[in-house]
């Protein structure tokens, strides 16, 4: 039996490729231009040429928050109904259906809690987080054996891969550049590698149902550049500014910040996170 990774491409699905690795799991984990989940034609074509997957994890969705916003069917083709057609192929094949989910379909509306555990009831604030959550739906009515995984502000990719947040900001603070950051908005955070894991772990134990999986405290993105601006000895100046100063297309919520209540996860700190991510940067 072979496990299927569809966004093995992505942040991470680098590092579920080498947790599977690690366990001697075999897998599959085709490009996106051999399995589009956003078009039906290579969906079916791809799983009638490949059939017997145990699991499937699915990583990928358009993931460009802002982009989502401002061209809505990227996300619906790809977070909908891309996920809608695997959840599909994976009653089909029988196999067990992994979905990663976000911290984005909290917070909307007038939802404003510091952090949001797997009671809270959705209201996502942007369309990134409502196409995810439209994913999520998509699962529970198609599939009966799925987990669902929702993860928040996800680090990860060391200086080769990492095209987020912290791959602009380390530069600046080794150089000791002056920074300004947005202090009034907070999240709680995954590293890619550790969530990697615990996937791996969710091969042999089939949990089902959702949890989260992030960190168990909260930062803002303020508190995460002085944190690694003090472990890097950077003599930069941080500046932390209110996020009306910083507008961007889609509006994020108070708080993206996740905790658990499954006892599924043994989560870090974000401090230990940002540590445990800085050796990748040594
Ligand atoms: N990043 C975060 O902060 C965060 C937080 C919470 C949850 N998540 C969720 O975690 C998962 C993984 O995130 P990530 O940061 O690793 O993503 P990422 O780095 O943006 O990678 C996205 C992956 O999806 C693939 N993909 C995009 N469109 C596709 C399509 N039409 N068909 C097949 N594959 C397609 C991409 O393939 P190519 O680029 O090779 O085409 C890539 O492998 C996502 O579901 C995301 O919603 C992310």
């Amino acid at each position: 039996m072979t496990a299927l990774v569809i966004g093995g491409s992505g942040t991470l699905g680098w590092y579920l490729k080498e947790s599977l690795t690690k366990a001697g799991i075999a897998y599959l984990a085709p490009s996106s231009s051999e399995l589009d989940i956003a078009s039906d034609s290579s969906v079916s074509n791809f799983f009638l040429a490949n059939k017997s997957f145990d699991t499937i994890y699915l990583l990928a969705a358009e993931t460009n928050v802002d982009l989502c916003e401002t061209n809505p069917e990227s996300g619906y083709q790809i977070n909908v109904l891309g996920t809608e057609r695997i959840a599909k192929q994976a009653v089909q094949s029988g196999s067990y259906l992994v979905y990663i989910s976000t911290s984005g379909v909290f917070g909307g509306g007038s939802q404003n809690k510091w952090r949001y555990c797997e009671l809270d009831a959705p209201s996502p604030a942007n369309l990134y987080g409502t196409s995810k959550l439209f994913g999520e739906q998509s699962i529970i009515r198609i599939c009966k054996n799925y987990f669902i995984v929702r993860s928040s502000w996800m680090i990860g990719g060391g200086p080769s891969r990492d095209k987020k947040f912290l791959s602009k900001i380390i530069p600046m603070l080794r150089e000791n550049k002056d920074l300004t950051v947005v202090h009034d908005k907070i999240g709680s955070l995954t590293y890619a590698k550790d969530l990697a894991d615990f996937l791996v772990e969710a091969y042999y134990k089939k949990y089902t149902n959702i949890t989260h999986f992030a960190s168990e405290n909260y930062a803002s993105r303020y508190d995460i550049v002085k944190y690694v601006g003090a472990l890097l000895k950077s003599t930069s100046k941080i500046k932390g500014i209110d996020s009306t100063q910083f507008p961007l297309p889609a509006p994020r919520p108070m708080s993206e910040a996740l905790y658990s209540i499954t006892n599924l996860t043994k989560n870090k700190k974000w401090e230990e996170i940002i540590e445990d991510y800085m050796q990748e940067w040594r």
